[in-house]
């Protein structure tokens, strides 16, 4: 019988024979031991570690998991609600591969259906909040409104030094707890305050910026007026004002942006995307006009292409970490695209009117409740409110909590004499019926019955939405199921996804998410769970949180691991401030520099100073590896100074260092701590441990590894793992359920983003031990395999001393353009043409491809992508010959649509050459929709929401 790892690992016995002869060894054993260095090397998967399981009995365990976690009818609101997802995106895009296994849409030409969907994300954001741009994800509420309040020191610098950023006290306990982890590392005051009552001059004094939450935690919705005035008082001190704006509410309130809001914030999991025990959800963050180039995280564009067609690409790229590094403004990279993509299209798919309808089924509800309860004489805290009550019983509240929960109701208490009951999409009359009938036995009381209409709206008059929103036509065309079928299948359709081939993008870990992998995710006993539900309603969550947490502890070598970060530089953010906080704790404080390798990824420098820290750059040596000398020598330069290390292993270049201990030591006996990025684990799994070797602490990033598929830019979950002397710093959250410390929160769920760990969960327990240990001797026997077929085409950058490269390799290309004048930009769009996704380009050294097969692919995969290469290199070569010019050559006009196949031909080279370069192709062929898209004419020329159609019909037939 074939266990998963035969199905996950795509080459078997014979292949690999084939793929050592290449690479020049005689076995896999032989292949690691040459390539990782003897002083980190293991020689067995460590103990501690699942068994392989069927994936049957996998199921049956997860059913049982599941099966812990108690479904109940929450009205704890705060954040979380309830929603019905609609079937036709839960099958069409949750459950879709060609949906969730996309990558982040660097290459634009292949990604234009998920680009559109974020655009459709960006413009149902700017319509509800009314400001006039908005990105394409943040990670979730709390975090998008740590990144506004950056986002506001930032804009009002030139107001002279102020670092107060004041929050109104009626926001949820999560945002403040996010806020106060991320103001601390950068030495921004905190200052919460009850703001209802308005501002007094005094309290603006150092106050760069104010953050107010509509509605309130407590329900409340304030009046026009009184909020137009806090703005007023705000702008006077040239301040900004953020808006932590509940988007479904906006559909019947004010627009942040109508009163006169900076920056908009909040979550968009209402809009079908299951609570899921807090996450994934798509947060987002609007600004107005003037404020683009300060947004954090990606922001998609309209452009056009090389035939000057409408494309879409991400816009201003030049602010994000990756370039940015130490100078970044935000750390966000993977944020939550697949999330996005579904908060959109449950826009696209119920339109103004039916979010409105939506809405306003909440808000009578809410009424009637209120109305009810009145009746039955509990006193309610606001008149105003939409979708959220505060019952004020004295002494009380847990009393209705337990008749409630009897009702199978969960409530949030707020303390032990006010309670709040939010109703959601999914609230039915049963359920306020029975909330009602709970509250009313409590207080020794009987209700009436519940009216069936609302007596009346509870919005106060002055802020009731009058403006329009979601007018374009994507809004309002795809009502029936057929067409909104249709249109995800069209959008899906124009994607490159690992569901049509491979992804060999360096870094990124492209490989399988198995179908078994991803079951559990919409089941009901993990999508339905609210992140504060009570402690004894989560225990099958709770033991795959602690599963997960020992697996990968085991795995890395660490004692102790948090899965609550969101993304892989959440993770570098919470490690390192766990860093600071043992510095601190140990009277070290004064130890704040960073020392990071010239190769490291942007977010490391980005995430080292969110931690408040200096970043001193590392030099590497010819071969790619830490410069020893030059890191001896910053060690002695910053002495007492030097709080850490970090670096990645093995590293951006693709190679085991050898050095690795030592560079770890020279750092440890210098009184600093060290941090390895663990993006790379896919070459270390089962064979060395970072907390083994000389690690301190490492993020993973499970979307990489671990196989939660990259959803075209997330999901994410970036777990830290940290060695015992850390632990006590790792983030904590105020509503967790297992005892932790209430500080330190770094996202806005205490277990970050929990309904994606079932498939990191399924990986390990389907694979065991062992099967990861093999998975990867198959990644590194890809990369080397690549390495060696391509080698003498295009030079391979770095070898470790063995001449072995780890999970990838960086493939040279600047003598490629120095021969022919091919960039590498030309060799990553005529992949396209091609039937490829273009491997990471220019990173970590300009110039050059970073290939990483993974494990998953197949041989005939692995020579179908080299033979790519190679014929392409054959094509450069005939340029460099003169066959071609060079500036009209399959390379330069790479990629190629149907479409410019059908217009007078006048290149030198033959419709046939340029679509279908070798004959395999023209079965299954993809094609690219657009042509090169051309980047900079976009971000002179910006637009980020659905362009009017006529744009588009004014354009070239296509
Ligand atoms: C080496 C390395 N470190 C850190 C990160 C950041 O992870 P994330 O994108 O999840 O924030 C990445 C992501 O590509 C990476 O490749």
């Amino acid at each position: 019988m074939t266990g998963f790892a035969d199905r996950h690992i795509g080459t078997g016995a014979h292949d690999q024979r084939h793929m050592l002869r290449a690479v020049g060894a005689g076995a896999v054993e032989e292949l690691m031991a040459d390539a990782v260095p003897e002083a980190i090397h293991e020689s067995g998967a460590p103990a501690g570690l699942p068994v392989a399981a069927s994936e049957q009995e996998v199921l049956e365990r997860l059913h049982g998991l599941a099966a812990m976690n108690t479904v109940r009818t929450s009205m704890i609101g705060q954040g979380y609600y309830d929603t019905h997802t609609p079937a036709v995106i839960q099958r069409n895009v949750l459950e879709n591969p060609a949906w969730y296994t996309a990558y982040t849409p660097y290459q634009p030409e292949i990604s234009q259906g998920r680009l559109e969907a974020l655009l459709n994300f960006q413009t149902m954001v700017i319509d509800l909040t009314g400001l006039g741009v908005a990105g394409a994800s943040m990670l979730d509420e709390g975090t998008a409104a740590a990144e506004a309040m950056l986002l506001a020191r930032r804009a009002t610098k030139r107001g002279g030094p102020r670092s107060r950023f004041l929050v109104d006290a009626d926001t949820f306990a999560q945002t403040k707890a996010v806020l106060r982890t991320r103001a601390a590392g950068v030495g921004i005051e905190i200052v919460e305050t009850d703001l209802s009552a308005g501002v007094a001059p005094e309290q603006l004094d150092g106050v760069f910026g104010v953050l107010v939450q509509l509605p309130g935690a407590s329900g409340r919705v304030p009046s026009r007026g009184a909020l137009e005035e806090l703005v007023a008082a705000v702008h006077e001190r040239d301040a900004l004002v953020v808006v932590a704006a509940d988007l479904l509410a906006s559909t019947l309130l004010a627009s942040p942006g109508e009163l006169g809001a900076d920056v908009a914030v909040g979550t968009t999991q209402r809009f079908g995307v299951p609570m899921g025990f807090g996450g994934p959800h798509a947060g987002y963050l609007s600004v107005h006009p003037g404020l683009e180039r300060q947004l954090p995280g990606r922001l998609v564009g309209v452009s056009r292409d090389a035939d000057g067609a409408p494309a879409l690409r991400l816009a201003l790229q030049t602010r994000e970490q990756h370039i940015r590094r130490e100078r970044a403004t935000s750390n966000i990279c993977t944020a939550q695209v697949l999330l996005a993509v579904m908060a959109s299209m449950y826009a696209v798919y119920h339109g103004p009117e039916g979010l409105r309808a939506i809405a306003e089924g909440v808000h009578a509800k809410a009424c009637r409740l209120a109305y009810a309860l009145r009746e039955i004489g509990v006193s309610l805290a606001h008149e105003h409110v939409f979708d959220t009550l505060e019952l004020v019983v004295p002494g009380r509240a847990e009393d209705v909590r337990r008749a409630a929960l009897e009702e199978n109701i969960t409530v949030w208490v707020e303390d032990a004499d006010r309670l709040r009951v939010s109703v959601d999409e999914a609230s039915t009359d049963t359920d306020v019926a029975d909330l009602l009938g709970a509250v009313a036995r409590a207080l020794g009381t009987t209700p009436g019955p519940l009216a069936p209409e609302s007596p009346g709206s509870a919005l106060p008059p002055d802020m009731v939405r009058t403006s329009p929103y979601l007018t374009h036509p994507v809004f309002s065309t795809y009502r029936s199921e057929t067409a909104m079928m249709r249109y995800l299948r069209r959008l899906a359709d124009k994607d490159y996804a690992l569901d049509r081939g491979m992804i060999p993008l360096g870094s990124c870990t492209m490989k399988l998410n198995a179908a078994t992998e991803m079951a559990a995710v919409t089941w009901p006993g993990f999508a339905r769970i609210h992140p504060f539900a009570p402690a004894e309603d989560v225990a099958g969550y709770l033991r795959l949180v602690a599963d997960l947490e020992s697996w990968l502890g085991t795995a890395t070598g660490y004692d102790a691991v948090t899965l609550q970060p969101n993304a892989g530089s959440q993770g570098e953010l919470a490690g390192l401030l766990a860093i600071k906080g043992y510095l601190a704790a140990r009277g070290e404080a004064e130890r704040d520099v960073c020392l990071i390798p010239a190769s490291a990824h942007g977010t490391n420098a980005a995430s080292a100073v969110l931690a408040g820290l200096r970043v001193v750059v590392v030099g590497t040596d010819p071969s790619g590896n830490v410069d020893l000398e030059d890191l001896r020598g910053k060690v002695t330069e910053h002495g007492d100074r030097l709080a850490c290390i970090m670096i990645t292993y093995p590293s951006t270049h693709g190679v085991y260092e050898e050095d690795v201990r030592e560079v770890c030591a020279a750092v440890h006996d210098a009184g600093g701590q060290v941090y390895i990025d663990g993006a790379n684990l896919n070459a270390l799994l089962g064979h060395a441990r970072p907390g083994r070797f000389g690690g301190d602490v490492s993020h993973l990033n499970l979307h990489k590894t671990f196989c939660i598929p990259h959803g075209g830019g997330g999901p994410g979950v970036g777990p830290v793992a940290a060695r015992e002397h850390l632990a006590p710093f790792l983030p904590g959250h105020p509503l967790a359920q297992t005892p932790q410390r209430a500080d330190g929160a770094i996202s806005s769920a205490a277990f970050g983003s929990p309904s994606i760990l079932p498939i990191s969960w399924a990986y390990m327990a389907l694979m065991g031990g062992t099967g990861l240990r093999r998975a990867t001797e198959a990644a590194v026997l890809a990369a080397n395999y690549v390495a060696a077929r391509l080698e003498e085409h295009y030079p391979v950058l770095y070898r470790g001393t063995s001449g072995r490269v780890a999970h990838e390799c960086i493939l040279d290309l600047r003598p490629l353009k120095a021969a022919t004048g091919i960039t590498v930009d030309d060799v990553a769009k005529r992949l396209i043409d091609y039937g490829f996704h273009a491997p990471t380009m220019s990173f970590p050294v300009a110039g050059t491809l970073m290939v990483e097969p993974t494990e998953s692919e197949d041989l005939a995969e692995l020579d179908r992508f080299c033979d790519a290469m190679i014929a392409i290199r054959a094509e450069a070569d005939k340029v460099a010959a003169g066959t071609w010019p060079k500036d009209d050559n399959p390379l330069v006009h790479a990629p190629h649509t149907a479409e410019c196949l059908t217009g007078e031909w006048t290149h030198p080279y033959t419709r046939a050459e340029a679509v279908y370069p070798v004959p395999g192709l023209v079965e299954g062929k993809y094609w690219a929709p657009v042509r090169r898209v051309d980047g900079a004419y976009g971000d002179r020329n910006l637009v980020c929401a659905c362009p009017p159609v006529g744009n588009f019909e004014a354009a070239p037939a296509r």
